[in-house]
């Protein structure tokens, strides 16, 4: 179906796509957009997501150019109630989405800090390609918005997050020339996500007062940097007032400079150095655009910034709260520790080289939580068990990351029936001598 677009937005299309781009891209709005997902390799190999995944009627094939990410090609039933995504193995996420973390590459052991991070597609795949270590601070000032951050934590296993809930141009004061990575993904007007929300067509005007409140992130994220460090700004939406213009000012007022971005295989453009009255350096052709009428996924823009020097520190920085984090010999926690190590039968010294918070419940974090201070935290670590006992009661999230590492007090399914009843609630039956809480696992 053909859209009718007003002459306005029509004339912006063929500027920035060209007649032939302009008409293409409205013949995809409203199309809606296919289903894609991400393994969430914290939780499952592809190969042990897909067993379950195919067992529950689903059919995938792999995405172009990225590592673990698919495209559904059979839904017997919306994926999101599937059994696979309540445990956490994979990650509804739209294609381009999971672009901006491969741009950005977040290593195990870094300080990464996720400025606008809800509802945590990007958190999501970063803590992975983490491995779960080092740190992302995952900020979002909407608080409705940063439960499903959370929630999305922990049903991904993340242990190594924290997430506040800042303004996102405090950050650059509290966290000034902190972290080793920054992912910038604000907000902005979405024009390249026409595919699944038509309404977006009309959200182009908000361009001018979006890139106002995308250039103060812009600059909070650059102070948070470490000279040397790397920011990676994306939007999804095609207007270069939010984009190449954001980046461009970037170059010009601070020390930053643009790295190439390329994915193998993907149908992509270099960012534009002209458009209408407005243009910029040679070097945005190293940032890239997509567009949702040539690929499975939205339209997004994606440039890799790298400070080249420090700056001069704020006067004044916000002091911020240190958690009250402890290894797995404290006083507080070590017989908790244990007796969960000696229950489960985990792995010699599993718990070292974590630290923990004692609180209603009983939490797990890295080691790098402890490096920095917080304002307006809420979610953190992982909360593993609730600390009545002991033994302690494993929560949900805690049994899902632990039951993955336990040697004893597990209970496997052996087939499918076995799960369907279990998932039913129906009675199971198990070996005699069975004492105390069960990691049941399939
Ligand atoms: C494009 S969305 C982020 C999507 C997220 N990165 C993901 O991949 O799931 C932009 C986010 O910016 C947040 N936001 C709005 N105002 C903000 C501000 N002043 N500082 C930081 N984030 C802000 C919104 O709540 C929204 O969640």
């Amino acid at each position: 179906m053909m859209v009718q677009a007003p002459e306005e937005l029509r004339g912006l299309l063929t500027d920035l796509l060209g007649p032939e781009g302009g008409e293409a891209f409205l013949g995809v709005v409203g199309q809606g957009a296919p289903t894609a997902f991400r393994v969430n390799t914290l939780k499952a190999t592809d190969h042990r997501a897909f067993e379950l995944l195919e067992e529950e009627g689903f059919r995938a094939e792999p995405l172009r150019g990225v590592p673990h990410g698919y495209l559904l090609t059979e839904e017997p039933f919306p994926l999101g109630r599937s059994f696979s995504h309540f445990l956490g193995n994979l990650y509804i996420q739209d294609p381009s989405s999971m672009l901006p973390p491969l741009a950005l590459r977040p290593a195990p052991g870094e300080l990464v800090l996720d400025l606008a991070a809800a509802p945590g597609s990007k958190t999501t795949q970063m803590a992975a390609m983490m491995e779960n270590r080092g740190l992302i601070v995952a900020n979002d000032p909407k608080v409705r918005r940063s439960t499903f951050l959370s929630f999305n934590l922990m049903r991904t296993g993340a242990v190594n997050t924290v997430v506040t809930l800042l303004p996102g141009n405090r950050l650059g004061r509290l966290y000034f020339e902190t972290f080793d990575r920054v992912l910038l993904d604000p907000p902005c007007s979405a024009l390249g996500t026409v595919k699944a929300a038509p309404e977006a067509l009309r959200w182009w005007r908000r361009s001018e007062r979006l890139s106002r409140l995308q250039w103060d992130l812009m600059v909070s994220a650059i102070k948070a940097l470490k000279p040397g460090g790397v920011l990676v700004y994306s939007t999804c939406t095609l207007m270069p007032q939010e984009n190449e213009a954001v980046v461009a000012e970037a170059l010009r007022r601070y020390p930053v400079e643009l790295e190439e971005v390329r994915f193998e295989g993907l149908k992509a453009h270099p960012g534009l150095t002209s458009f209408q009255d407005l243009s910029f350096p040679q070097e945005m052709s190293r940032a890239v655009r997509l567009y949702p009428h040539e690929g499975p996924g939205e339209g997004f823009f994606i440039a890799r910034l790298r400070k080249t020097s420090g700056m001069k520190p704020p006067l004044e920085r916000p002091g911020g709260e240190r958690l009250p984090l402890v290894d797995s010999h404290h006083p507080s926690v070590k017989d908790f520790s244990k007796a969960l190590a000696d229950h489960f039968g985990l792995p010699e010294g599993f718990f070292e080289g974590f630290l923990f918070e004692r609180a209603k419940e009983l939490r797990i974090f890295t080691p790098e939580a402890a490096r920095l201070s917080y304002l307006n935290y809420t979610h953190r670590g992982l909360p593993l068990a609730r600390p009545e006992g002991p033994p302690p009661a494993l929560t949900t999230w805690g049994a899902q990351f632990l039951g993955l590492f336990a040697s004893q007090n597990v209970i496997d399914l052996q087939d499918p029936m076995e799960l369907l009843s279990y998932l039913r609630r129906e009675e199971l039956v198990v070996s005699d001598g069975l004492r105390g809480q069960q990691v049941i696992r399939y």
